[in-house]
Order: structure tokens, then C-alpha cells, then sequence
């Protein structure tokens, strides 16, 4: 073989050589590139199949549900000996979900016989129905268990339990378990249906019980509820969130979106209004979702039109909305309703488009303002709030004064306004908060200058004009000792007979402030 044959023969193995790395190279990177979307794929089935519950899983049976009640019983005869009845002290913090479940626990306990008091010094029963949105709002209740070591001391017998969204975090049933030996009982909002055992146990066993364990949630129907007065109630059409805003805790603590069947909302909004209640608010973490996980295929605007069909003189509100899942045929649904008020509680977060992708809110500001001018066409009436988040990690001054910006453009007429809390277990918690406390205080009271200013001129605008009211109960002020809220939900105080309260009254308003209307009825 010729030398050149010979040099050609070497440089045709080396290229392929060079050939078959390159395909091997391929191959590999296929592979891996396969692996990725399979277990992308995976995730997302499981992901799905997290958010779709079964609905056997979810509904507790009615047995279960009867055996709650044996428990009460239980309790009830346990204390039957006693000359006076047991005394309960419900502190309940956070939302109205929160409310909601703290008037079923105070429903429960009533079933045992329990009485009521604000004092936990003369109490039994204390409990902390717990809310862990905010740092702040968990200091406080730290701060509450804290103070009962004092209550335990004078009365040894006396149990004391944490329940709602803070006991149903790890770190926080651990740190109860190590450093308050004075609570009895710590059970999540999971646990809430079963709390007559858990508190049996407790009695019977003498010992601390914890029921924390990490599950979907549930809908347990039926529980028994003491509602504070007879004019105004809470109803939870559905729990959980699925929504996972980068910055929020409760989907972690409250579980996945679990609706209520529609008769049984229906059907406990058809006998509030036979009781004579007035204003009812149907509650969710994110309403315009209901009925996602149902097979009925009934939406929140059809839920409205059937409560909406319930005959009587009564207003339907419903909170939070988000506006990702907020649609026209919501608002042309309220627009033709009779009941539902002209009131919407929309939370916006913040007004920076780069903020709300990192916040995984899921809408742009122009999305956002397009909703709001679509609802006002339907109805110029309508009253709008929201929520705002201002420092989020990783927000510039520029990307704050958006919000403000938004605030002004779109005119709210009052704005539950939070300081970013970092919540550990969210992915916010993780990221760059550079701004400091100083900074973000800055730009929260330029946010409040600029909604104080126009909730004060909105006001104005009322005087001299004569509204329909609900009268709701006193109020503190002794020239306008009574007070009342509009259709839109805003205070009104005014003069006149307390024989009004739980009654519609038309009241003509002579004066107002940033925070209320001022007026009289001839009523
Ligand atoms: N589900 C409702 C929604 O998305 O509109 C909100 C419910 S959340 C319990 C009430 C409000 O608390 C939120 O709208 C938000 O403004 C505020 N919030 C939640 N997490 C927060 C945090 N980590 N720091 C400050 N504010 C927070
Ligand atoms: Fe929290 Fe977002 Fe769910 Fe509201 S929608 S509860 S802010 S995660
Ligand atoms: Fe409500 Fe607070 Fe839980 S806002 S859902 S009580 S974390």
C-alpha cells in the first residue's frame, strides 16, 4: 500500500472515530433530554391528580360525622355533675374562613354544654384559632400562649388548645410541643370536624394530643355552628387553594380547592334567609373557582343564580375573587341578580407586571384594569377593593410606585394594604429582599396617602344623598350611636332608634371622614 493510501486509510478511522463519539454524544444527550420531559410528565400527573381530589377521599362520611357527636355527648355528661356549665374562651385571628371555623368550633362546644367568655382566666376551655399569613400575626399568638401559663397556674384542670392555619405548620406544633408544656391540644384546620375526640381524648387520656398530619383536607357537612348575631353570616362554599402565589402560606396550611355540592350551600343559604339573616357573605380563598373539582358543572356565577332564586329581602356577597379566574359572565351574573350586592373584593397584589409574574399571580395590569372596566360598565354602581403587597423580595422603588400608580388609576374605594411578610416554606421566602424595612415603610405610606385621599373625596361625594342601609348593631360614637352598612359594605353611623338594627333603613348622609359616613333616618 502506497504511503498517501496508507495516510487516507488512518484519517477515514480517526473521522469515524470522531463520527462515533458525536453519535454516542447524541445519543446521550437524547436520552437525558427524554428523561427530563418523562419526569416533567410525571410531576404534572401528579401534580393534576393532587389538584383533582377524589371526591370519596374528600367528603367525611356521616357516620364519621355521628360519631363526633357521641363524643360531645360524652363531654356534655362528663360535666353534668357540675353545678355550673362549663365555660369556653374562643380567640379566633386572620380571615373570615377563620371566623367561619371558629364559629363551628364554638358550635361543637355549645353542643357540650359550653358557655362563652372573652376572660380565658374564667374559661375551661381556651382555645387560639390561629391565623399564618404574617409574621406578625403568629407573634401575636405566641405572645397569647404565653400569657395563659398564668390561667393554667390558677386553674390547673383547664385545657388549652392552638388550632387554624398556624397549628397546622411543623415548625409550629414542634416549637408547642418543646416550649408551651401548657397546651393540651394542637390540631390543623384538617383536623377542625373532629374536634370533639381530640378534645375527649384529652380528658380522658390526660395527656397532650397533636392531630397535624399533613393531608388533602376534607368537607365535612353538618357541623353544628353558633353564628354571633342574627343579621349577618359567613358560608364557605369551598376550602384550600391551589394557586400557590409565591409569597402565601395558606395553600400549604389550608390543602387543595375542595367545593361544596350546591344543595348544601344552597340549602344553608335558603334557611339563613328564613331565619331572618340579612347580609350573607359566601366565602373562598379564591371563589371564581368553585366547582372546578365537581362533576356537576356548576361555576360560581351558576351557584350565584341559584342562591340569587331564594325569595326574601337579603344581600349575597362573596370573597376573595381572583382575577385570573374572574370572568364577564361573573359580572353580567351579578349585574342582572337581585341579591348580590354591587360590591367586589378583588385583589390586585401589585401593579408591576415583572412583580406579579414573580409573585405567580397569573394576570398582567392591563388584564387586570380591563376586568375592573368591564365590571363597571355593567355596573357604574359597583364598589371595589383589593389587597396590596408592597416590598415584595426583590421589588425596586420604580416597581412600588406602579402600585401606587394603579391605586390612583383605578380608584378603589377602600384597600386592605399588607408590608411583605416572608413566610419560611414559600418560595419567596428564598429569594433577594434587598429593600430595606425603611424603604418599603416609604413606599407603604405613599400607598396610603394616595388611597386615604381618595377614600376621603369618594366619601365626600355622598353627602347629601339618602342610601338603603342595613342597620348592623351600636357603634361607639355617642352622637351616632347606631351603625349600618351601605350595599357596598361601608360604614355608615347614624342617629336613631336601636329598635332598627337587623333592618334595611334608608339614611341620608350629612357627613363623612376617610374611614365612615355620617347620617339620620327619619325612620
Ligand atoms: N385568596 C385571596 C386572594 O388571593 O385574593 C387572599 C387571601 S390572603 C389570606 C389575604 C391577603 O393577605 C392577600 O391578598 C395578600 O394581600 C396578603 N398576604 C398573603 N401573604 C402575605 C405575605 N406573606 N405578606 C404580606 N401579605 C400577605
Ligand atoms: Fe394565597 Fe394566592 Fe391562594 Fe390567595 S390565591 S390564598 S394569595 S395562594
Ligand atoms: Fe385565613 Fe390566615 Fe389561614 S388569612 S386562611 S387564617 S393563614
Amino acid at each position: 500500500m502506497s504511503r498517501k493510501a496508507s495516510l487516507q486509510g488512518r484519517q477515514h478511522v480517526k473521522s469515524f472515530e470522531k463520527l462515533g463519539i458525536t453519535a454516542a454524544f447524541c445519543l446521550v444527550l437524547v436520552l437525558l433530554l427524554w428523561y427530563d420531559i418523562l419526569v416533567k410528565i410525571a410531576l404534572i400527573i401528579t401534580l393534576l391528580e393532587e389538584q383533582n381530589l377524589d371526591r370519596n377521599d374528600v367528603l367525611i362520611s356521616g357516620e364519621a360525622l355521628e360519631r363526633q357527636r357521641e363524643f360531645e355527648k360524652k363531654i356534655q355528661a362528663m360535666f353534668a355533675t357540675r353545678e355550673a356549665h362549663p365555660a369556653a374562651c374562643v380567640d379566633t385571628f386572620g380571615c373570615q374562613q377563620n371566623v367561619a371555623d371558629g364559629q363551628q368550633i364554638m358550635g361543637m362546644l355549645e353542643t357540650m354544654g359550653f358557655t362563652f367568655t372573652d376572660k380565658p382566666e374564667d374559661a375551661d376551655v381556651v382555645i387560639l384559632n390561629t391565623c399564618a399569613v404574617r409574621e406578625h400575626a403568629e407573634d401575636r399568638v405566641f405572645g397569647n400562649l404565653g400569657a395563659l401559663t398564668h390561667t393554667k397556674k390558677a386553674n390547673p384542670e383547664q385545657v388549652i388548645c392552638l388550632c387554624g392555619c398556624m397549628a397546622q405548620e411543623e415548625r409550629v406544633s414542634e416549637r408547642v410541643k418543646k416550649s408551651y408544656p401548657h397546651v393540651n391540644l394542637v390540631f390543623g384546620p384538617h383536623a377542625l370536624w373532629k374536634f370533639p375526640e381530640l378534645l375527649w381524648q384529652v380528658y380522658e387520656k390526660r395527656k397532650r394530643v397533636f392531630s397535624v398530619s399533613d393531608e388533602h383536607g376534607s368537607i365535612a357537612e353538618g357541623i353544628p355552628i353558633v353564628r354571633e348575631d342574627g343579621i349577618k353570616a359567613w358560608v364557605s362554599i369551598m376550602y384550600g387553594c391551589n394557586n400557590f402565589c409565591s409569597y402565601c402560606i395558606v395553600p400549604y396550611v389550608r390543602g387543595r380547592e375542595r367545593s361544596r355540592d350546591p344543595e348544601c350551600v344552597v340549602q344553608e343559604v335558603r334557611s339563613l334567609v328564613e331565619a331572618g339573616y340579612k347580609d350573607i357573605t359566601l366565602l373562598g380563598q379564591n371563589v371564581n373557582s368553585y366547582g372546578n373539582d365537581l362533576p356537576t358543572g356548576v361555576d360560581f356565577s351558576e351557584l350565584l343564580k341559584k342562591i340569587d332564586a331564594i325569595p326574601g329581602d337579603y344581600l349575597i356577597r362573596f370573597m376573595s375573587s381572583h382575577p385570573k379566574d374572574a370572568t364577564h359572565k361573573l359580572f353580567d351574573t351579578m349585574a342582572s341578580s337581585t341579591h348580590v350586592a354591587r360590591q367586589l373584593h378583588l385583589p390586585f397584589q401589585s401593579g408591576n407586571d415583572r412583580v406579579l409574574k414573580e409573585m405567580n399571580r397569573r394576570y398582567t395590569r392591563a388584564q387586570y384594569t380591563e376586568l375592573v372596566t368591564y365590571a363597571r360598565s355593567k355596573m357604574p354602581e359597583l364598589v371595589i377593593t383589593s389587597d396590596v403587597i408592597i416590598g415584595f423580595p426583590g421589588e425596586t422603588e420604580s416597581e412600588a410606585m406602579d402600585t401606587v400608580s394603579l391605586v390612583k388609576e383605578i380608584g378603589f374605594d377602600a384597600l386592605f394594604t399588607f408590608i411583605y411578610s416572608p413566610r419560611p416554606g414559600t418560595k419567596a421566602a428564598a429569594m433577594p429582599d434587598p429593600a430595606s424595612r425603611e424603604e418599603k415603610q416609604t413606599w407603604f405610606d405613599a400607598l396610603l396617602d394616595a388611597q386615604n385621599e381618595h377614600s376621603a373625596a369618594v366619601h365626600k361625594g355622598y353627602i347629601g344623598k339618602t342610601l338603603r342601609c342595613l342597620v348592623d348593631g351600636k357603634s361607639d360614637d355617642e352622637v351616632f350611636p347606631l351603625s349600618a352598612r351601605t350595599e357596598g359594605n361601608r360604614l355608615v353611623r347614624f342617629k336613631g332608634d336601636e329598635s332598627l338594627i337587623g333592618q334595611f333603613v334608608n339614611i341620608k348622609i350629612t357627613d363623612s371622614n376617610t374611614w365612615a359616613l355620617y347620617g339620620e333616618t327619619d325612620a
